[in-house]
């Protein structure tokens, strides 16, 4: 009897150890960064923030989830490559919500700027988890971007 209790006693101690190391193990680990705060990081290694252009630096907002040249991958967004005047929900190695697919837009400036303003309004049902931008300069820049780079 006394035998089993001093073996449950050691098992607790172990276990304890276990848990205690186990935590312990879990703070040094470094927490994941945030993807749109890694694809930050990435752009500004790129081109140092103060050198961007306004179209840059809005496009900071997208990154995480965009690329926009050709034959690149598409992140947890479509590859933009040749939006202006693409079917909206056309790529076929995307998988897309059925409401962008049930649309009937033909991606130009005047589209892609309500989008921009709130896709959820714009498109109810999108899976794109954007919550907007209503600034009309920043819109602009954008848009500008846009054309230069998914050319
Ligand atoms: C959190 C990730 C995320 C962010 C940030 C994001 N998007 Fe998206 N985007 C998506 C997803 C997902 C879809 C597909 C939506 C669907 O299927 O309903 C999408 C779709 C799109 C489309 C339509 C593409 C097509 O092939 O029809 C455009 C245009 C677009 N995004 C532009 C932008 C721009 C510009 C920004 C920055 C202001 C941005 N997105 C920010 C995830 C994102």
């Amino acid at each position: 009897m006394k035998e089993r209790i001093k073996i449950t006693i050691k098992n607790i101690a172990i276990l304890m150890g276990a848990i205690l190391i186990a935590s312990c193990g879990g703070k040094e680990e470094k927490k994941e960064e945030p993807i749109i705060k890694r694809a930050k990081k990435e752009v500004t290694q790129k081109t140092p923030r103060t050198k961007m252009t306004a179209g840059q630096k809005a496009f900071l907002l997208c990154a995480a989830c965009h690329n926009l040249k050709k034959g690149e991958p598409n992140k947890v967004g479509p590859n933009l490559n040749g939006i202006f005047g693409r079917k909206a929900a056309s790529l076929a190695d995307f998988n897309y919500s059925e409401a962008l697919q049930n649309s009937d837009i033909v991606w130009s400036e005047d589209h892609i700027r309500k989008w921009l303003e709130k896709p959820t309004d714009y498109v109810p049902g999108t899976t794109m988890a954007f919550i907007g931008i209503k600034n009309k300069e920043q819109q602009d820049a954008l848009i500008e971007y846009l054309k230069e780079e998914t050319k």
